[in-house]
């Protein structure tokens, strides 16, 4: 299994299939969203396989429930696993959320409050599931557009809290909390400050749809401005981290994700550069 060379990449998306084929070495890695490829014999397991034998692949799924109240789902989970057997991923991420209740899924990434309770419950979810799985977790923040009166604790309090409690890692996504910053008015900054340096294993990266009162996490229109200076910061803060971008709807072409991936880069290397560093030591 490589995780050396990992930096750079992108969600893998069936569109761009045969592209990443003939034109191989663009990217470092892909994210491929687990659900998509559970079916044992089917064409998107095939392309799995078969782009795997040049690319590390993190898995990342959005079907985990792991904050629900409803009983882990073990059919879920036996299948994630045999996927992680066939395909040896980098690792496997899923969300800090609950998708419904009274197994009815609702399929949205719906937030927890964030309170001792909670914390309790989903800790424990998340070593049963590390458990099923034989490995590790990385749980992503969500955005969000409620709050709940409930909550005792910050969104990265809990967060943070969790990680050590469950000995998971963190998949930072940027443009979540960028969205929930705004949609909540929390600050953005002090969300990334927050997080457990040594438990953050990958960031995403996204665009959205401003409705000016308020953001909705789309992911269908490229990433504005004020993600990538939050994005800025996140590497001040994390450095190195394998960073990818997620773009679920409106697909682009592969060559205008590789051009947004070059941006990342960009930043990520001058945001790193001994020029830069000596001079935020001397700010
Ligand atoms: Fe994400």
């Amino acid at each position: 299994m490589c995780t050396t060379a990992v930096d750079f990449g992108l969600g893998l998306r069936p569109q761009h299939y045969e592209e990443i084929e003939a034109r191989p070495g663009r990217v470092s890695w892909f994210e491929a969203l687990s659900e998509n490829y559970m079916e044992p014999g089917g064409n998107p397991l095939h392309w799995l396989e078969k782009l795997r034998r040049d690319y590390p692949i993190a898995l990342h799924g959005v079907s985990l429930s792991v904050g629900s109240i409803d009983p882990l789902d073990t059919d879920y989970l036996a299948s994630l696993k045999a996927l992680a057997e066939r395909i040896q991923p980098m690792w496997i991420s899923d969300h800090l959320c609950f998708t419904g209740l009274r197994g009815i899924n609702m399929h949205d990434l719906l937030p927890l409050p964030y309170t001792g309770e909670a914390l309790d419950h989903v800790a424990d979810r998340v070593l049963r599931v590390q458990d099923a799985l034989g490995r590790r977790l990385v749980i992503e923040n969500v955005s969000s557009y409620i709050t709940y009166a409930a909550s005792e604790m910050t969104e990265w309090e809990f967060i943070a809290e969790l990680a050590r409690r469950a000995d998971c890692d963190l998949l930072l996504d940027v443009n979540n909390v960028y969205v929930s910053a705004f949609n909540h008015e929390l600050d953005a900054l002090s969300f990334l400050r927050g997080m457990p340096h040594d438990r953050v294993r990958q960031f995403h990266l996204a665009g959205h749809a401003h409705k000016g009162s308020h953001i909705i996490d789309t992911h269908d229109h490229p990433i504005v401005d004020g993600v990538w200076s939050l994005y800025r910061e996140a590497v001040k803060l994390f450095g190195n981290v394998p960073t990818m971008i997620e773009r679920d709807d409106n697909i682009p072409s592969y060559d205008e994700l590789l051009a947004e991936l070059d941006i990342a880069r960009g930043i990520a290397r001058e945001t790193m550069s001994p020029v830069h560093a000596t001079a935020s030591a001397a700010s």
